[in-house]
């Protein structure tokens, strides 16, 4: 916890909960100061010092020490206003334009929902749930159809015009398919996608980056005149009368429930949730609401845009008029806020790992940081080239991401918090694992020596479960090997002798002779598995399968061409080249392989029908999962209780389906074991079928045998 605590310098203590405390009069002065500089940089362009998480905290203590001191409370405080109190516009808002109250837990929110049914008497039978879109307000004015103005928030009553914006904006069109006059209100962001985007195209014109998505997005709407085009998404989430709104139009916007307007906003051509992978859901009961909260949530991690939270409303126009307004938020919605999964901390250093091919590969080393409930010590950095691209040094503040079990990464320095102290990163001038030289042709750096570097890590990935499978390996044994002089590469595993194995360290006879008997069974493996122990860059297991099961034979793998290799699904014209030098460059190992009697076959596969026959070959046997694409999750049970993720995703597609790790519209099956997750959720969600690892065994039948 660094940042906002920070500011206060040790008079501000914080608590194991969500808050802190403010000590005395100056303390709570500073608070304020801090806070309301925060808020004016958050709302202006994002260089707030701040984020988000510890600028709720300061605001949180402000609000406990006005409680308890409410004599001194200052005129600047950010507590009870719209933006707190920062924003600035003159043109005025025909509706008050507001923000919304929190709820942080499933308690408080009961506690909430059960306050608006007490204040209009009656039950509420519709809720709307949605995703709180972590980006900025605006109003977009519409006259006939046309958009004609869009304006920021501000403080609520007026904001800014920003109508310059408005050909970067995705998913507000020029022109409605109706040609209504009204006002649509809604959250513009950036994509990570486009954030990224116009990260790079910032820094390339000499700016520096923004630290994230949101201050992206505020910071280039209010821009002019810039030289480069920046995109941006917009997603509707209300729709009022405006000036001169036909009075029938106008009835219906008042009249409707939430839900409904949103389905005619949509149909309008405006980009709302509905299109998302979280569409916006009715429900009845606060259950129910809870369940869509908790779906949200765990879908959060995957979506493509930053969500802060999930905002529940009155669907019913009258629940809504009964409830009515605060002065700040309305009554009959609530932001239910999700923990916060982007904090500021220090980068203090980066690693260079090379890895089983002779990638070498950048992490980050952060001083440590609590985030949604795990320190993250270390971030992805994908290659040199991305780090010079986003403009990272030693010593920069960055902000980190991480959102459940994804692995955390760096979206980008916090610029303006530099002190001129941070060092440049160095790359490495050679190989940090063996000290040859570097091959920096590719963006993705790799030593000289390739897979040979790191022998030791490139043949226990070899020999590991869901490869050869050759027991008795693990990597203190391949260390011994290579140390002796014993293995140079995969094949000379194969002609070890037992004499040799019996020379070395704590190598009894018994032992020797299960790593040999193993060694023996190794060579029996399918085609998919000899190929992903060989560590062809750009492959890993699914996509070996792939390739095995498309040529059937390693003889066929070798005499593809770039062409030929693309016909395999998921490689693209990218990954073809790469993946037939890699296997050129593997060919004296591959020759040795074949020569020690290991299989270059894969059972069941036919390979691919000679040009012209292409029809035919279609006629393999058919599986009972032809055409399905299957994904498992949770613990297996029963028959399939020994299997790991990957036997069962080969058990997946030898039965003639496809396997994958994430669901969506296209996915015809998910396998839900013990402790299944969000994929169940999401499997629940899109209406794809769910079954249990009994029935997919008995789906599968004698496959299983
Ligand atoms: S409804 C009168 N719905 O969150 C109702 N707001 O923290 C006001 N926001 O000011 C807003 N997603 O900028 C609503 N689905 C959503 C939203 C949403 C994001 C923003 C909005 C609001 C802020 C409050």
């Amino acid at each position: 916890m660094r940042s906002g605590l920070s500011v206060v310098s040790g008079r501000m203590v914080p608590m194991t909960t969500t808050s802190a405390v403010l000590a005395d009069a100056s303390a709570y002065a500073d608070a304020v100061a801090t806070a309301t500089k925060a808020a004016a940089a958050y709302y202006a362009g994002g260089d707030s010092a701040l984020d988000d998480d510890s600028y709720d905290r300061l605001v949180r203590a402000i609000e406990a020490y006005e409680k308890e001191h409410p004599d001194e409370v200052l005129a600047d405080s950010p507590t009870g206003k719209v933006a707190g109190g920062a924003a600035v516009g003159d043109v005025p808002h025909s509706v008050p334009m507001l923000s919304l109250d929190n709820v942080f837990s499933a308690e408080q929110f009961a506690a909430w929902a059960a306050g608006v049914e007490r204040r209009i008497g009656r039950e509420i039978t519709a809720w709307s749930v949605e995703p709180k879109l972590d980006g900025l307000a605006i109003a977009a004015r519409y006259v006939k159809g046309r958009l004609t103005r869009i304006i920021t928030r501000g403080d609520g009553t007026a904001g800014e015009d920003v109508s310059h914006g408005i050909d970067s904006i995705e998913g507000l069109p020029a022109e409605l398919a109706e040609p209504y006059t009204l006002e649509i209100r809604g959250e513009v962001l950036m994509t990570t996608r486009q954030f990224e985007a116009a990260n790079e195209a910032r820094t390339a014109h000499g700016g520096e980056p923004f630290a994230n998505a949101r201050s992206a997005a505020a910071g280039s709407l209010r821009a002019k005149d810039r030289a480069y085009k920046v995109r941006m998404l917009f997603f509707g989430y209300g729709a009022i009368p405006a000036e001169h709104t036909a009075e029938e139009l106008a009835e219906r916007l008042r009249t409707r429930p939430h839900g409904e307007l949103m389905t005619l906003v949509g149909a309008l051509g405006v980009h709302t949730a509905d299109a998302t992978e979280v569409p916006n859901r009715v429900v009845a009961t606060i259950d129910e609401v809870q369940e869509r909260i908790a779906e949200i949530g765990a879908l959060r991690a995957e979506l493509p845009f930053g969500i802060d939270g999930i905002v529940v409303k009155a669907d019913l126009a009258t629940d809504q008029q009964d409830a009515g307004f605060g002065t700040r938020a309305p009554r009959w919605a609530i932001a239910y806020k999700l923990p916060a999964v982007e904090k500021i901390t220090k980068l203090v250093g980066v690693e260079w790992n090379v890895g089983r091919t002779g990638v070498i590969a950048p992490r980050a080393e952060l001083e440590p940081v609590e985030i949604d409930g795990s320190t993250v010590t270390y971030a992805t950095l994908h290659n040199p080239a991305d780090i010079a691209r986003r403009d990272l040094r030693i010593g920069d503040q960055v902000m980190v991401y991480k959102a459940g079990d994804i692995i955390p990464r760096i979206e980008a320095p916090v610029a303006h918090l530099r002190t001129g102290d941070e060092q440049p990163i160095v790359f490495p001038e050679v190989c940090p694992q063996c000290g040859s030289g570097i091959d920096t042709s590719e963006q993705r750096w790799r030593c000289e020596r390739g897979r040979n570097c790191h022998l030791v890590a490139s043949l226990s990935y070899a020999a590991g479960r869901d490869q050869l499978d050759i027991e008795g390996l693990g990597a203190s044994r391949v260390v011994q090997l290579v140390d002796a002089g014993l293995v140079a590469d995969l094949a000379d595993l194969f002609t070890l002798t037992r004499e040799q194995l019996l020379a070395l360290d704590r190598m009894g006879p018994t032992s020797t002779d299960n790593l040999l008997a193993a060694i023996e069974r190794a060579k029996a493996q399918p085609l998919s598995r000899v190929l992903c122990a060989l560590g062809v860059r750009g492959t890993g297991r699914s996509m070996s399968r792939r390739i095995a099961r498309h040529f059937a034979t390693m003889d066929a793998i070798r005499a593809a061409d770039a062409e030929a290799v693309q016909e395999v699904e998921g490689i693209g014209p990218e990954k073809s080249p790469v993946i037939v030098a890699e296997l050129a460059e593997l060919a004296p190992v591959i020759d040795k392989l074949a020569a020690a009697g290991v299989n270059m076959t894969e059972p069941g596969a036919t390979g691919p029908a000679p040009k012209g026959e292409a029809e035919e070959a279609d006629e393999r046997p058919a599986g009972p999962l032809d055409g399905m694409t299957v994904v498992v999750t949770g613990a297996m049970t029963g028959a399939l209780a020994d299997l790991s993720r990957n036997q069962m995703n080969e058990l997946v597609e030898r039965a003639g389906g496809k396997s994958s790790s994430s669901v969506s519209k296209r996915t015809s099956m998910v396998v839900a074991g013990e402790g299944a997750g969000s994929k169940r959720t999401k499997a629940e969600d899109l209406g794809v079928r769910l079954v249990t690892p009994d029935e997919f065994a008995e789906l599968l039948g004698d496959l299983l045998a």
